[in-house]
């Protein structure tokens, strides 16, 4: 278990983060003894018998992701937006933070494991998302590129894109955040965002792209398959709070 120091400043106790596997035979008393006061353990799926471990032990499934994998062959698309001349996908610049930061206010509101955890303050768990945006947008630890879509120059969508391995033969780029203005949902503008993504990294000379997703966000799956992506590597969000 490792302490995750911008939780632990953000909520105002102990917070760590862990894949589990070394609390298979651990006790609720064991990991009382640590200090930490909320454990945030990301499983394996398909280890069903860590999982059930855990749950004894006192953890509760707060969600499920995938993980969708592209492996850059076949990038050859054209564009829906060609009948809507309005609509442009571009490169971020620096003036589009506020966008993206309100943005991410209004699209994560209530969204992901921290929400779904009531022992957690809820307008800290929106703070997550907005400093998370605020920082892809100003701070190269958390972004190599960001793309964003606008109708008219106003931004109404974006996408993020770290690249991992940089210096190794198996360099890929994965998504960091990304969402689009309930106005324009259910365009295709989120799989048109991906599409360039995957251009982008196909130009970078990548091996694969690769964005995380919650299973039972229904849409953002939807963009993945829209956009050419396979799943891969399931895991599940397990909290335990400790009093
Ligand atoms: C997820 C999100 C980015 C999708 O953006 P979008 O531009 O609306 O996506 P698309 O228009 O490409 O839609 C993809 C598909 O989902 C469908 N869809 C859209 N909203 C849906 C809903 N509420 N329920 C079911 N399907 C939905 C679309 O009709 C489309 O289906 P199709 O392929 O059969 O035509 C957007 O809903 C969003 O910003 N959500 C909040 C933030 C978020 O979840 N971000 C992603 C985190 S990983």
């Amino acid at each position: 278990m490792k302490e995750s120091e911008i939780d632990s400043n953000r909520f105002g106790f102990k917070v760590a983060k862990t894949d589990g596997i070394k609390l298979r035979n651990s006790t609720y008393h064991e990991i009382k003894e640590s200090g930490f006061k909320l454990i945030i353990a990301r499983v394996d799926l398909n280890d069903i018998d860590l999982i059930n471990k855990m749950e004894d032990i006192g953890f509760k499934i707060k969600d499920i992701q995938t993980t969708y994998k592209h492996n850059l062959d076949n990038i050859n698309f054209t564009s829906s937006f060609s009948n809507q001349p309005s609509l442009i996908i571009r490169e971020f610049n620096l003036s589009d933070t506020d966008a993206l930061v309100n943005l991410a206010k209004s699209s994560f509101n209530n969204y992901g494991h921290y929400f779904k955890n009531e022992k957690l303050n809820k307008r800290k768990c929106l703070e997550i998302y907005e400093d998370w945006a605020y920082n892809t947008c100003t701070n190269s630890d958390f972004s190599d590129k960001i793309l964003v879509a606008c109708d008219n120059d106003v931004v109404i969508g974006y996408l993020s894109f770290k690249i991992h391995n940089k210096f190794s033969i198996k360099k890929y780029a994965a998504g960091g955040m990304g969402a689009v203005d309930s106005k324009y949902r259910g365009m295709n503008i989120f799989s048109e965002i991906l599409k360039a993504g995957l251009v982008w990294s196909s130009n970078q000379n990548l091996n694969w792209c690769e964005h995380n997703v919650l299973i039972n966000n229904i849409s953002v799956n939807k963009s993945m398959i829209n956009a050419g992506f396979k799943p891969n590597k399931p895991v599940v969000t397990m909290h335990l709070n400790i009093e």
